[in-house]
């Protein structure tokens, strides 16, 4: 992992610096090129425009790391009306969500709690809910809250992260549930007893969990595949395996995140490809901000430009 990425992810967890970026006007103007505003109505407003372009969208509210239940339970309710709003404007747009905004720090129970209303109320509006997979110390009640959830709801996603060594057997044991796995690289600072720190083994182990997850056992248990990466050479070399597999096309799709590569993903549209963009909003956007700095650390200069316009 490179000092400068070590660095911006060391950043992301610290108090200090997310105050001073939040009450900056040119980092918040920096952060509009990877959100498209902080309301409901803003991330609503980009999948309405994503979706007239080809292009079904995923909505997350930014927020991590809750305190007290109040705000877990306010968390979920602000989902619990998007899922609603998202039914009322007929729009594609999944809903994801991440553990700890949910009250996981608070307790296991707390946060399936508002899983399982979550899980029940995207049931009943036709939508999917997906799970984030956030650092190491969650990954286990992660995964046993989706268990447990995928064995009632067949409209719930997870993520799993490639630079993980455990990932590989983690989705070996989820395949007979027939899961639908978002596979990424993996965004968070973890040491390299943990995660692979080179990013041609991280590449590497990406490509083999797609495979996997397309492999005949697990596509006759029923699962399906979403890509999370704008690595177009990674994205060619999965292409060209599903081209050979002749997985079908609703077994799988391209998920990448809103502002990134947008070239890209009009491409894929236009082709005809299932590319979803996942479109971040809201008002705790720091730590999420300093990850997408971190994964391209050329994206400093964008900040630099809009300091010194
Ligand atoms: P990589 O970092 O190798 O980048 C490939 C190319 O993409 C770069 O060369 C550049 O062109 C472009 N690019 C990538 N990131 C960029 C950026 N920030 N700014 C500008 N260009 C950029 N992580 C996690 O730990 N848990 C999760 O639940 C999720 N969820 C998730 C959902 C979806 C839909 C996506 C696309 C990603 C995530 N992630 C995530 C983040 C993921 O782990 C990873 O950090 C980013 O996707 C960046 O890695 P890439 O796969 O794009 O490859």
């Amino acid at each position: 992992m490179s000092v400068i990425r070590s660095l911006l992810l060391a950043g992301s967890e610290n108090a200090w610096l997310r105050e001073q970026a939040t009450r900056s006007a040119l980092v918040r103007r920096s952060v509009t090129r990877f959100m498209p505003g902080e309301r409901q109505e803003d991330a609503l407003r980009a999948a309405r425009e994503l979706q007239t372009a080809g292009m079904p969208t995923i909505l997350t509210h930014l927020g991590e790391n809750v305190r007290d239940a109040s705000e877990a339970d306010a968390v979920a309710a602000h989902y619990i009306e998007l899922l609603d709003r998202i039914r009322a404007a007929s729009l594609d747009a999944w809903v994801s969500v991440k553990p700890t905004q949910l009250g996981l720090d608070l307790g296991t129970d707390l946060c399936r709690r508002h899983l399982v209303r979550l899980s029940a109320h995207a049931a009943s509006t036709g939508n999917q809910l997906w799970i984030d997979m956030e650092s190491t110390p969650y990954v286990d009640r992660t995964v046993d809250l989706y268990r447990g959830l995928r064995s009632e709801y067949r409209h719930v996603g997870l993520a799993l992260q490639a630079y993980l060594y455990r990932t590989p057997e983690i989705l070996d044991s989820l395949i007979p549930l027939g899961p639908a796995i978002r596979i990424v690289k993996g965004a968070y600072r973890e040491p390299p007893a943990l995660a692979f720190p080179d990013k041609a083994q991280v590449d590497e182990q990406f490509y083999q969990l797609c495979t996997r997850l397309v492999a005949p056992d697990a596509q006759s248990a029923g699962a399906f595949l979403a890509i999370g990466t704008h690595d177009a050479e990674l994205i060619a070399r999965i292409q060209t395996h599903l081209a050979a597999q002749r997985v079908p096309q609703d077994r799988y799709e391209f998920e990448m995140l809103y502002g990134i590569r947008r070239d890209l993903q009009t491409q894929f549209a236009r082709a005809g490809a299932r590319v979803r963009v996942l479109i971040s909003y809201g008002e705790y956007w720091f730590p999420w901000y300093m990850r997408r700095l971190a994964e391209r650390p050329a994206n400093l200069w964008f900040v630099a430009k809009n300091v010194l316009k």
